[in-house]
């Protein structure tokens, strides 16, 4: 298959036009969204579903996240409540994922054979255009080979999906860099089945008690648990290994320097100069959670094309704005962490 690769803005209404009519008729577009690039397809479209995992070599399991234009359009094929429009107000257009009972019109292989459906409204201009253009809402994963990091530009995109979709929108690189927040509604509030730019603190001030799903930092809990089936999978993992280091800087900085074989450092951007023979990648400011999940999936992809046998990451606090850092830099380490300080 040939896959035309375009750039976008808000104004490509004729490539809108060609974009929507693909998703109709059951193939399937790669679009920019604020937190990763998503492979769309129509979401009452079985076929398109079928499509969807057939490009992303990815378990027919896992459900997917359905994308609306506005918050409403979730009527569809939702059943909505007060909570969700309440949600609504506050965090969409945004990065926040909501999990509701379906309707019938969803079809099992979009769902994974669940009975509820994940909505989001995503932000991102080009996004909404498309979503508009095809007229359906859009069921899309994010635009990855399943088990490589998230695309953060459409240059990733490319990359995994040329050959095997008919068509990439390049609306340039992700604001956020990491998946939307993904919330599950409980009697007295929420739950976070996995955390994105959206934390806990903000959904608190807005429907009360949020809890925090136990794999999101723990991966061998979500063992086979269906309501949060995207988290069993290993994930984002570079080719070499990945090692997270909890400690001080100083005692990172001592281990990466004492490591005696070929290795490179995601290192904050505070202590650059602190290696001596580590092959160094800029992983964002120490005290930026935004500025590190921004470059996060983009260096792992990187890490790909240089010559080591081992790479080393700061474990990140285990808390709010760190915590979509954290839930994925131990996926990608496959939850290998050496404590410098125990
Ligand atoms: O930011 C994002 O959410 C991106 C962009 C493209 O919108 N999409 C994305 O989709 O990350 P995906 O398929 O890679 O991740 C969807 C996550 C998975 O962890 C999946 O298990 C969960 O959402 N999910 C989807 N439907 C669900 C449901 N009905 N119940 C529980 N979890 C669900
Ligand atoms: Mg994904």
């Amino acid at each position: 298959m040939i896959t035309e690769y375009l750039k976008v803005a808000a104004d490509s209404v004729e490539i809108y036009e060609r974009a929507g009519k693909i998703i109709r008729e059951g193939g399937l577009v790669a679009f920019p969204t604020e937190t990763v690039y998503g492979l769309g397809g129509n979401a009452y479209d079985p076929m398109a579903a079928e499509r969807i995992f057939a490009a992303k070599g990815r378990p027919s399991d896992n459900p997917l996240i359905v994308h609306v234009a506005v918050p409403s359009d979730a009527e569809a094929f939702a059943k909505t409540n007060d909570i969700y429009y309440k949600l609504a107000e506050h965090f969409m257009p945004g990065p926040l994922t909501v999990i509701l009972p379906k309707k019938d019109n969803i079809p099992d292989s979009v769902t994974g054979g669940l009975d509820t459906v994940a909505v989001r409204c995503p932000e991102h201009i080009c996004a909404n255009k498309l979503i508009q253009a095809a007229g359906v809402p859009i069921a899309a994963p994010s635009a990855n080979i399943s088990g490589c990091p998230s695309p953060t530009s459409a240059e990733h995109v490319y990359k995994d999906m040329n050959g095997r979709i008919p068509m990439i929108l390049d609306g340039g690189e992700s604001r956020i860099g990491v998946e939307s927040t993904v919330i599950r509604l409980e009697e007295d509030g929420c739950t976070i089945l996995r955390p994105g730019e959206i934390i806990a603190r903000e959904l608190s001030a807005v429907v009360g008690n949020v809890y925090v799903a136990d794999a999101v930092t723990d991966p061998a809990a979500a063992g086979d648990n269906p309501e949060s089936p995207g988290m069993k999978y290993k994930h984002y993992a570079p080719k070499a290994r990945l090692v997270l280091l909890s400690g001080d800087d100083r005692s990172f900085a001592d281990y990466v320097n004492t490591y005696k074989g070929r290795c490179a450092v995601l290192s904050y951007s505070e202590n650059i100069g602190d290696y001596l023979r580590a092959f160094v990648m800029n992983a964002g400011s120490k005290r930026s959670a935004k500025e590190q999940m921004q470059r996060l999936f983009s260096l792992l992809r990187e890490c790909d094309n240089i010559d080591t046998e081992i790479i080393f990451a700061h474990l990140p606090p285990k808390k709010d704005e760190f915590l979509a850092l954290y839930n994925r830099i131990i996926r990608a380490a496959g939850s290998e962490v050496i404590y410098l300080d125990k």
